[in-house]
């Protein structure tokens, strides 16, 4: 267990600690399952499993309690731009500030592998994600009409720009603060 958090009333609880790492082959399992409760049509295991052994190309990672994972994100990049091309958290673990963590996990790898935009679509009528990528300065750069077959419904397309720039760093330096702010967990980056 990681730092304490103190309640006003003196007692102590202890903080969890979510570990954002490389995903491995390992974690599969655990990422197909969340896959399925996640999206209308989910990939396989064995599209996941080509996903993460694509390794210069894409940046897959896990956000881990307690050695289980319990949400990852998939990112493609080539040359200065790098696109989320997934993201889901487990049911039972939303709304704790992990798909926040993995956005800024995967910002701070785009920057470091030299991304100077990261872009993403995701579905008109996913609330819970605008949500996220609002929060999280992403602008909005478009519709698609009918980009998803399975329901039909329009893709919103979001991106951040200026990611070469080092008020960017800044940006996520300070972001990360507010997360641990914000969130009664402990991060820890191992990549
Ligand atoms: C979208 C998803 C990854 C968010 O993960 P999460 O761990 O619950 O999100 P967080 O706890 O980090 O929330 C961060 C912010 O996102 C927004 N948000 C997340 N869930 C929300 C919800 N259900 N309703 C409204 N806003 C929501 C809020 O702004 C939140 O900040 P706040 O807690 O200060 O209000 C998760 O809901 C999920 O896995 N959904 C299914 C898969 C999916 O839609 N993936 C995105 C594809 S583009």
């Amino acid at each position: 267990m990681g730092e304490a958090m103190h309640e006003p009333s003196g007692t102590t609880i202890p903080r969890e600690t979510v570990v954002v790492r490389p995903a491995r082959s390992a974690d599969l399992d655990a990422m197909a399952a969340i896959e399925r409760v996640s999206f209308p049509t989910p990939w396989s295991r064995s599209l996941l499993a080509s996903e993460i052994a694509q390794t210069t190309a894409a940046v897959y990672l896990v956000a881990t309690i307690d050695d289980a994972v319990r949400g990852f994100i998939g990112m493609w990049y080539a040359l200065d731009e790098a696109h989320i091309c997934t993201l889901a958290v487990a049911t039972d673990q939303r709304r704790r500030g992990l798909g926040e963590l993995l956005v800024l996990a995967a910002l701070g790898r785009a920057i470091e592998l030299g991304a100077e935009a990261v872009h993403l679509e995701y579905r008109a009528g996913n609330e819970p994600a605008a949500r996220l990528y609002e929060k999280l300065g992403f602008e909005l750069v478009g519709r698609r009409e009918g980009y998803y077959s399975d329901t039909g419904e329009d893709a919103i397309l979001a991106r951040i720009d200026g990611l070469d720039d080092p008020a960017a760093r800044e940006w996520l330096v300070q972001s990360w603060a507010r997360w641990r702010r914000e969130r009664s967990l402990n991060a820890t980056l191992m990549w």
